[in-house]
């Protein structure tokens, strides 16, 4: 069966063949979504207290949390956060910024290779701590200091 392509669907896609130009970034600027959809739940907000300069997060109401290799999105927009929690380890948990550097799309995190990915094309690869492994993009994602006190996490601001 034939498939009509329009226009900007070809020029994007001569663009990564010859490697000129990232076509998410293209995509971006045109307004067009790409993203191929992160599946990461919002964080259970009973479980999140925002305060001035850090958040708290009552693990006992994280079930989104509950097993390592999880993953879920915290939002503030009065303060502009879009970050990412991942539970990496039994005790250990990273908080970083879910947009990517390149050209602002959702990085999702792939617990079988350890690292965060942009959705869009899964271009760009971030390690934990935010560091580059891939791009196009160039810089790191934020990474926020986290803290365990009992059951609840501390995440500075
Ligand atoms: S937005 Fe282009 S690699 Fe992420």
């Amino acid at each position: 069966m034939e498939q009509a392509i329009t226009r900007r669907e070809m020029m994007q896609a001569s663009a990564i063949l010859l490697g000129g130009v990232c076509g998410c970034r293209v995509a971006s600027d045109a307004g067009v979504v790409r993203s191929a959809c992160c599946n990461s739940p919002d964080l259970e907000a009973e479980s999140l207290t925002i305060h001035e300069d850090h958040l708290a997060i009552d693990l006992t109401k994280a079930a989104s949390l509950e097993d390592v290799g999880n993953a879920a999105w915290i939002t503030d927009e009065g303060k502009g956060l879009k970050l990412i929690i991942v539970r990496v380890g039994r005790d250990e948990y990273r908080v970083l910024s879910r947009l990517c550097t390149h050209g602002g799309q959702t990085v999702s995190y792939n617990p079988k290779r350890l690292l965060l990915q942009c959705n869009n094309f899964n271009h760009s690869n971030f390690a934990l701590d935010g560091q580059v492994v891939k791009g196009p993009a160039e810089m790191p994602l934020k990474a926020y200091p986290v803290t365990r006190v009992e059951d609840t996490l501390v995440v500075a601001i």
